[in-house]
């Protein structure tokens, strides 16, 4: 029998631009899994396997890892069973590259990319955003020293796990980040706008209001309530 794939959202952002923090809220919402190739990266570098040792030098460099690698590790994601009801794709696709053999692969499935929203925010607040970050060990939720600190100190409120700041929020691997992807991403949010899929959130905007209308702008491709 074919495999087969329910809904996908492929989120797409910039370094810092709330991905991350929006696809928690909405995975959870819309019952998809999310998928996150930065998260998956981390996990292979802290368990010290030959893929993490690949990714970690790109990562630090704030290079975007090769796709041959990158893609083999999201196909295989992709086959788990909980992608069939559907997935919500976060820092991934990153190149056109990437973009056709998520078709290819969806299209194998039954499946298509349904939307792509893009959270929309200026390189001056990517930047201010990155630099005050905290995350957890435990899940990778995401908090800000200024717009979203935790409620006690060092601590995930959700998990209780403890906060720590990325090695690539560093201010010198943040300008390479921004400096060596945006122009890749320019490409992809290209990709979907030429596919009729992009739908442009603005990422400036309190939390809950880009949740809201990215809400909007999923429910009527998907056929979701929100
Ligand atoms: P990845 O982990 O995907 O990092 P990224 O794309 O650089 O994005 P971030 O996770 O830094 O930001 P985000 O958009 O999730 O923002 P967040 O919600 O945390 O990738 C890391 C690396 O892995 C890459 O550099 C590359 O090397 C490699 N990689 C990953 N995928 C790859 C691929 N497909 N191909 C090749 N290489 C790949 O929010 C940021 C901060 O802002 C937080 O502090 C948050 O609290 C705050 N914030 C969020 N929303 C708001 C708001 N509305 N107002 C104010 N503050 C806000
Ligand atoms: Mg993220």
């Amino acid at each position: 029998m074919t495999p087969s794939i329910g809904r996908v959202v492929v989120l797409l952002g910039a370094p810092g631009a709330g991905k991350g923090t929006q696809a928690q809220i909405l995975s959870e919402r819309l019952g998809l899994a999310h998928v996150a190739t930065g998260d998956l990266f981390r996990a292979a570098v802290r368990d010290e396997t030959p893929l993490g040792v690949t990714a970690k030098g790109y990562m630090d460099r704030g290079e975007l890892v090769p796709d041959a690698v990158t893609i083999e590790m999201l196909l295989e994601r992709l086959a788990k069973p909980d992608a069939e009801a559907g997935i919500l794709l976060d820092g991934f696709p990153r190149n056109t590259a990437q973009a056709e053999v998520l078709d290819k692969a969806l299209g194998d499935k039954g499946g298509r990319v349904d939307v792509a929203p893009y959270i929309e925010v200026p390189e001056a607040d990517l930047v201010a955003r990155l630099g005050g970050r905290w995350i957890c060990r435990a899940g990778g939720h995401p908090y800000h020293e200024l717009s979203k600190p935790s409620q006690k100190p060092g601590i995930c409120d959700v998990d209780g796990s403890e906060l720590y700041q990325r090695s690539d929020d560093q201010p010198a691997t943040v300008q390479a980040r921004l400096r060596q992807q945006l122009g890749a991403l320019d490409t992809v949010v290209d990709y979907y706008r030429g596919h009729d899929v992009l739908r442009v959130v603005d990422g400036q905007q309190a939390i809950d209001k880009v949740t809201a209308d990215l809400l909007a702008a999923i429910a009527p491709a998907t056929g979701s309530r929100g």
